[in-house]
């Protein structure tokens, strides 16, 4: 049932936070240190062959990792990286191929159903995860896993889940060395948390700034291409989540081809629309023209539009203060609309009754 909170009373907003989602946001620096500086090292990974591709397989709060490194190394790493939210894999995964199998829980089935097809074709392996089924076969066929710790929500375990394929793909000697790029990123967060945290109230607070314009509207949140296009996904995912309502994301210049167009019908719907407009420093110059004559088309279309700029030098950082900003403006929109952030109920019906047929 839902009720009203007061954005500017810490104590309401923890009092309808049941599982900790802001004890989680106000983790993530020491989280991603960690993810950084323990899980990996201590991990054999075994000489792997040539590789020519990288997959990385899981679903939901343990696929958005994937995206993250498919977007940060794009300019790094010469060999393609896909990732997949899929039971089956790519016909080109094989010998010459690298998976890493992402699970927090560790029992997705789609994952699991991918994890067997990637030892079947002979691929190397590596298990990310809490545990579960699947660190139980991928220890069972000796694949390196990185154990991860348990008891926060998967989409609250992002440092966890993404940071150790940066380790990972260093150490094979695929990536360079990240850890002063995570450091800055690990400073940088740790500097926003005193800003967005639920202390702060709403007047100094970006975040509840943001929540409050996307209160009672449908979210479109639009990213760039090679730039910020995985944190408007991530966004959505969020808004999904935490504030169990809809949102859509979509990426330019792509969206100019198409979705600009469709602003016209229903109106009354398309009044309902607010849209967040990531912008980084680093989006192509030819986008940062598109977006500017975006807005002009589309502000009588819509409700209206909110931009929010990345901040910080390296791409890590720069994408974390987006995706940061996002995690705590979706945990505020819950909020305002009366709800646990937390539980994702139909979530686990679905994967319940799954296991019945
Ligand atoms: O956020 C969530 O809870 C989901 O999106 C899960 O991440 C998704 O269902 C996959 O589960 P897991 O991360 O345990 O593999």
């Amino acid at each position: 049932m839902s009720q009203l909170v007061d954005l500017n009373q810490e104590d309401e907003l923890r009092r309808i936070d049941t599982i900790g989602m802001f004890a989680a946001l106000d983790g993530l620096p020491g989280q991603c240190a960690r993810a950084c500086r323990e899980l990996v090292e201590k991990v054999q990974l075994p000489e792997i062959k040539a590789i020519s591709n990288i997959v990385v397989t899981g679903l939901g709060g343990s696929a958005i990792g994937g995206d993250l490194l498919r977007v940060y190394a794009a300019g790094q790493i010469s060999v393609p990286i896909t990732v997949n939210r899929d039971y089956v894999l790519p016909k080109f995964v094989g010998p010459d191929t690298l998976v890493f199998a992402v699970s927090y829980s560790g029992n997705t089935e789609e994952t699991l159903s991918a994890y067997s097809e990637a030892r079947n074709r002979g691929a190397s392996v590596v298990a990310i995860t809490t545990g579960g089924k699947l660190g139980e076969a991928a220890k069972k066929d000796s694949f390196p896993v990185i154990e991860i710790p348990g008891g926060i929500s998967p989409r609250s375990a992002t440092g966890y889940l993404f940071i150790p394929t940066l380790k990972v793909l260093n150490r094979l000697g695929l990536l360079s060395d990240v850890t002063e790029e995570l450091d800055e990123m690990i400073d940088l967060i740790g500097n926003m948390r005193a800003k967005l945290g639920p202390a702060v109230m709403e007047a100094e607070n970006p975040a509840k700034q943001i929540a409050r314009k996307l209160q009672g509207r449908i979210p479109v949140i639009w990213g760039s291409a090679g730039t910020t296009e995985v944190v408007a996904q991530r966004w959505k995912g969020q808004i999904n989540e935490n504030a169990k309502s809809p949102a859509y994301w979509n990426v330019l210049p792509e969206l100019n081809h198409n979705e600009i167009v469709g602003l016209e019908f229903p109106p009354e719907i398309l009044k309902k629309i607010h849209i967040i407009i990531l912008r980084d420093e680093r989006d192509h110059p030819r986008v940062q023209k598109r977006i500017e004559i975006t807005k002009e088309v589309i502000q009588n279309a819509v409700d209206g539009y909110t931009e929010v700029r990345a901040t910080g030098s390296g791409v890590l950082a720069r994408l974390y203060s987006l995706i940061y900003t996002g995690d705590f403006a979706s945990v505020y929109l819950a909020a305002l609309n009366g709800v646990d952030p937390g539980p994702v109920k139909v979530i686990d019906l679905l994967k319940k009754e799954l296991q019945n047929r």
